[in-house]
C-alpha cells in the first residue's frame, strides 16, 4: 500500500515537472527564438558590429512592445540618443544599450510627439483668453469608440461648460480604423470638443494621453485656476466641486483620493507587471487614483515637462500624480469626496461626492436626475 502511494506521488510530481518544463519552453524560450528568427539575428550575434547589433536590438524592443512595424523615425531617435549617451560615457553602443535604463525602456520623450490636431476644436468656447476667467477646466480622457459615453457627459454634467468660468473637452488619441476616424471627425465637427494628440489611442498609451492633455492645457489654457482630469466613465458633481473650491486656495497642489504604499507588481504574468527599468524602487510614492484628480493651474507646465523626462511607465496616475509631483515638491491632498466605487447612487451619496467612478453612459442620466431632486435633505 505504502509503495503504491509513493509511486503515485512520484508520478504526479514527474508529470507536474514535465508540464512546467513544457510551459517554460513555449512561454519563454519559444518567443525568444521566434523574435530572433523574425529579425534575422539567429546565430550571427558575434559577426555583427555595434551599429548593426543596436539596430537589431531596437527592433526586438519594438517587437516586444507590440510594435514591430514602427517607422524609421523612432529608430533614428533612439539611435541618436544612444550614440550621444555612448559618447558621453565613453562606452560602446552595445554597452550603453545594455545599461538598465536604456535596455528595455524607451524614454518617454522619445515616444511622445508633441502637438494636436487643432482643426475644428472650438478653443474659444473650451478655454477663452487662455483661461483668464476659467475657474475649472475639465479634461476627460476618452477612448475613440466611446461616443455614447461622451454624449452622455455632454448632456449631463458636461453641460456646466456653458458657464463662462467652466471649460470642458475630451482627450483622445488617433486610430487606424477609417470608419471610426470618419465618425470622430463628424463628432468633432458638431461639438468641437475633441482634443486629439499625436499618438495611437490604446490602453498602454494612457500615459501619453495624459501628457497630451497636460500639453494642450499648458499651451492653450495656461491661465485656468484649476484643471480637473477625469475619464469618460466618471460622473462629476460640479456644484459640489465649486463648493469644494470655495474653501480651498492653495498653490502647487493636487487633490483626489490618495493611494499610499502601493508596490510595483513584479510578477511577469500580471497585467500590471512593471520592470525595474520602468520603475526601480520597491514602493511607489503616494499618488492619486487616476479617474478623478484636480490640480492648480500653476503646475501645468512643470508636470508636462517633467513627465517627459523619465522612462516610460504606462500607469499614468503613478507618473503624473506620484513620481513627478514628488520630485517637484508638489503637495497632494486627500479628499474623501472624490469617490471611486460606490454601489448605490441615492441622493445622499450623489450630493456628498465630487466624483463617482465606473459609471455607464445610461447611469450618467440617472445620477444627473437624482442630483436635480432638491426635496431630499442629506
Ligand atoms: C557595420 O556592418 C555593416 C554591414 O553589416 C556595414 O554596412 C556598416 O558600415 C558597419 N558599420 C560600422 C560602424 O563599421
Ligand atoms: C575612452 O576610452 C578609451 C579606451 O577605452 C581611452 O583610451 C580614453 O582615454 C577614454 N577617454 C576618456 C575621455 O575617458
Ligand atoms: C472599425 O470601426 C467600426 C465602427 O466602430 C467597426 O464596426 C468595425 O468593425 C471596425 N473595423 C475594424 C477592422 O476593426
Ligand atoms: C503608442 O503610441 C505610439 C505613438 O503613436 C505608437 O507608436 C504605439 O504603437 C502605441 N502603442 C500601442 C501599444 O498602441
Ligand atoms: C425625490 O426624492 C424623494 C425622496 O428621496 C422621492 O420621494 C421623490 O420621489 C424624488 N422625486 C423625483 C422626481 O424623483
Amino acid at each position: 500500500m505504502g509503495d503504491l502511494w509513493t509511486t503515485r506521488v512520484f508520478r504526479f510530481f514527474m508529470a507536474l515537472l514535465t508540464i512546467i518544463l513544457l510551459l517554460k519552453i513555449f512561454g519563454y524560450y519559444y518567443p525568444i527564438r521566434a523574435r530572433e528568427k523574425f529579425i534575422g539575428l539567429q546565430g550571427q550575434t558575434n559577426s555583427l558590429n555595434d551599429t548593426d547589433l543596436m539596430d537589431k536590438k531596437i527592433q526586438i524592443h519594438l517587437l516586444d512592445s507590440g510594435n514591430p512595424a514602427k517607422g524609421q523615425t523612432l529608430m533614428d531617435k533612439i539611435r541618436k540618443a544612444l550614440k550621444a549617451a555612448a559618447e558621453k560615457s565613453n562606452s560602446s553602443f552595445n554597452q550603453q544599450f545594455n545599461r538598465n535604463h536604456i535596455s528595455n525602456v524607451i524614454p518617454t520623450k522619445l515616444m511622445y510627439e508633441p502637438g494636436h490636431m487643432l482643426d475644428e476644436i472650438d478653443e474659444d468656447r473650451i478655454c477663452p483668453y487662455k483661461g483668464k476667467d476659467i475657474k475649472v477646466l475639465f479634461l476627460t480622457n476618452s477612448a475613440l469608440g466611446n461616443a455614447e459615453a461622451r454624449m452622455a457627459i455632454r448632456q449631463t454634467w458636461g453641460h456646466y461648460a456653458s458657464r463662462i468660468d467652466i471649460g470642458h473637452a475630451f482627450v483622445l488619441g488617433q486610430g487606424t480604423n477609417e470608419t471610426l476616424n470618419k465618425a470622430i471627425d463628424e463628432e468633432n465637427y458638431l461639438y468641437g470638443d475633441l482634443i486629439r494628440g499625436n499618438f495611437i489611442d490604446s490602453y498602454k498609451n494612457i500615459t501619453l494621453k495624459v501628457i497630451s492633455l497636460l500639453e494642450w492645457a499648458a499651451r492653450h489654457c495656461s491661465q485656468a485656476a484649476y484643471i480637473f482630469k477625469t475619464d469618460d466613465d466618471v460622473f462629476i458633481n460640479v456644484p459640489k466641486l465649486l463648493e469644494f473650491l470655495s474653501t480651498h486656495s492653495a498653490k502647487r497642489t493636487m487633490y483626489g483620493r490618495l493611494a499610499r504604499n502601493f508596490k510595483p507588481i513584479r510578477n511577469k504574468l500580471s497585467k500590471y507587471y512593471v520592470t525595474t527599468d520602468e520603475y526601480a524602487e520597491d514602493v511607489y510614492p503616494t499618488f492619486i487614483l487616476g479617474p478623478a484628480y484636480l490640480f492648480t493651474g500653476d503646475i501645468l507646465h512643470e508636470l508636462y515637462e517633467h513627465s517627459l523626462n523619465r522612462p516610460y511607465l504606462w500607469l499614468e496616475d503613478i507618473v503624473v500624480t506620484g513620481v513627478v509631483p514628488e520630485s517637484l515638491g508638489i503637495k497632494r491632498e486627500d479628499s474623501y469626496c472624490f469617490a471611486n466605487l460606490v454601489t448605490t447612487y441615492n441622493p445622499c451619496v450623489v450630493n456628498y461626492h465630487v466624483s463617482l467612478h465606473s459609471i455607464k453612459p445610461i447611469q450618467q442620466y440617472d445620477i444627473w436626475n437624482t442630483m436635480q431632486n432638491k426635496t431630499t435633505k442629506c
